[in-house]
């Protein structure tokens, strides 16, 4: 039982094992092969973003969201109420995160590249574009700053995958990529 001392009291100057010792090597060259893995996916698996990352205020976030909104609005989403923006090739693009929603739809262009900041205004929530499977946290207090080129066409999911309540599933967001023109 565990509550009872070793029976050989110095058991820490018994030499160690040497299947144990080729599990500790295994083990750390494994974790190496990991770290570097990383940095191979980042530049071969396109989806470890190069991301920049700045401590922003939440209403200065929604305040520049909505002065975009404002600037862009080409029409609404269906029957949701949620205005899709077409902001101009090369300019600031603005996606906010907050209890249910994604905030506004953004309609880009295909071959133009954007900036797109992410924040949120509340919770943690989690950007995972579908069906190309990037995926990005989004902190209240911190923006993900992106330089984003889509190169297909089409309707893309943007799925809450940070579990942020009762609305989780229901977080889904919209970005369309049309062609140039
Ligand atoms: Cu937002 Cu889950």
């Amino acid at each position: 039982m565990a509550i009872l001392p070793p029976e050989q009291r110095l058991w820490w100057n018994v030499p160690i094992q040497r299947s144990e010792l080729i599990w500790i090597v295994i083990a750390f060259l494994w974790g190496l092969v990991m770290f570097f893995t990383m940095i191979l996916w980042h530049v071969w698996g396109e989806q470890n973003l190069s991301n920049e990352a700045y401590r922003i205020d939440p209403d200065t976030f929604a305040a520049r969201t909505e002065a975009m909104v404002e600037k862009y609005k080409v029409r609404e989403e269906g029957t949701t109420g949620i205005p899709v923006v077409r902001p101009p090739p090369g300019s600031d693009v603005y996606m906010l995160a907050r209890l249910w929603q994604w905030y506004p739809s953004l309609e880009l262009q295909k071959d133009q590249s954007y900036r797109l900041h992410l924040s949120s205004l509340d919770w943690q929530h989690g950007f995972s574009l579908q069906p190309a499977n990037i995926n990005l946290q989004v902190h209240p207090g911190y923006e993900m700053v992106i330089t984003v080129r889509p190169n297909a066409t089409g309707e893309f999911s943007v799925v809450c995958n940070e579990f942020c309540g009762i609305g989780h599933h229901t977080m889904v967001g919209k970005i369309h990529v049309v062609d140039k023109n």
